[in-house]
């Protein structure tokens, strides 16, 4: 019998949490009459005990649809494998998962959602495999999750870049300048390649197609000798150089954490600076590509996704997360999921209608 649910989100925040959150437990309590409970900030939550698990009702949901963040809160450091404990030989590494599957038992639940991106599913399905009752919902703006054509969030991520793109797009035109603008994605040019064609870009580097300032050049002069003496050039912080191999980094790792990327549009701009007598500026978006209002279509996605969520667990499809297959919501196992991103492909239909609307990828 299922009758305690248990909801966490890990990683970094995403627009539309907050609309899977309300999914499932709208679902949950009026379609299945459990008891929902909601896991405070991540893994962490689980690992620290029973004071960070709370009952959710239909008034802990009530406005959160449209709204970014997190009501739970969530972590992207509590790998429950690789926990950071303090000992007297400094920090170490140490698993601390069985602290997650006694803190579910003692607490009754019979099933746990689980929202994350690579990572946190990653960590779900190993708890999984060690017995626990697990449901996942793919999370990302980067979209770069295999085995589901879309992850919710990506699409708000678009609509607030391709607006900063065109509010850039006015100042570039005035000033005759050269505009970077700077997306996140990690190592997939998703939102670069996406926001890039809405936003009219010039030139769009991606990390799937390693660029050359030659290209860039020749792209903004042709456009000068056109008469547009200004160009935008929308670039993914995990573009590459052509022939350089890693990305840059704003901060190194630390322990059992990732890189932080960014700074390639500083970077690209310095360059052109210096071999070039172009006026140059750079804006990086940041996190503002993870916060605000969430757009409509996340809001119906992560409404699916929810309750789609939901009858995972009823059909005890433990182990499997939601997926958007075309416009169809179905179960696949996480495991399809994990260790494998999806990427751009440099020789598909999208980039191929970049290069059609004289979008140079910074390649030829
Ligand atoms: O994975 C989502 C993402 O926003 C990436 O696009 C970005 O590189 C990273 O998270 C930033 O992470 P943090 O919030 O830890 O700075």
């Amino acid at each position: 019998m299922i009758r305690k649910i248990a909801i966490l989100t890990g990683g970094g925040d995403c627009p539309g949490l907050n609309a899977v959150i309300r999914g499932i437990v709208k679902s949950g309590i009026i379609h299945y009459g459990w008891e929902m409970f909601g896991v405070k900030d991540g893994f962490d939550g689980l690992i620290e005990g029973d004071n960070r698990i709370f009952k959710m009702d239909l008034n802990t949901i009530r406005g959160i649809l449209p709204k970014g963040g997190t009501i739970l809160g969530t972590s992207n450091r509590g790998n429950p494998f690789k926990y950071p404990i303090k000992t007297k030989h400094g920090i170490e590494l140490t698993d601390v998962s069985y602290k997650i599957l006694s803190t579910l038992l003692r607490n009754g639940i019979d099933g746990l959602v689980v929202i994350g991106g690579d990572g946190t599913l990653n960590i779900a399905h190993t708890l999984y495999e060690k017995g626990a009752n697990i449901v996942g919902v793919p999370k990302t703006i980067d979209n770069d999750i295999s085995a589901t054509d879309y992850t919710f969030g990506f699409q708000t991520a678009i609509d607030t870049a391709t607006d900063a793109i065109d509010k850039l797009h006015s100042t570039a035109e005035s000033h005759h300048r050269i505009i970077i603008i700077e997306v996140m994605g990690r190592d997939a040019g998703w939102i670069a390649l996406n926001s890039g064609i809405a936003g009219g870009a010039d030139i769009i580097l991606i990390p799937e197609i390693p660029f050359t300032y030659e290209s860039i050049i020749k792209k903004i002069n042709t456009r000068k000798s056109r008469g547009s003496a200004f160009s935008i050039i929308v670039v993914s912080e995990g573009a590459l150089l052509k022939g350089k191999n890693t990305v840059t980094v704003n901060r190194e790792a630390e322990k059992g954490d990732l890189p932080r990327l960014g700074g390639i549009g500083y970077s690209i701009e310095m360059k052109l600076n210096e071999i070039t007598d172009l006026e140059v500026r750079t804006t990086v978006l940041g996190h503002i590509q993870r916060g605000g209002i969430t757009s409509a279509y996340d809001r119906i996605l992560s409404s699916r996704f929810g309750v789609e969520a939901a009858n995972l667990v009823a059909q005890k499809k433990f182990g499997y997360m939601v997926s958007l297959k075309g416009t169809t919501i179905i179960g696949v196992p996480i495991k399809e999921a994990i260790g494998k991103r999806k990427y751009v492909n440099p020789n598909g239909q999208l980039v191929e209608t970049a290069r059609r609307l004289s979008i140079s990828m910074g390649d030829e």
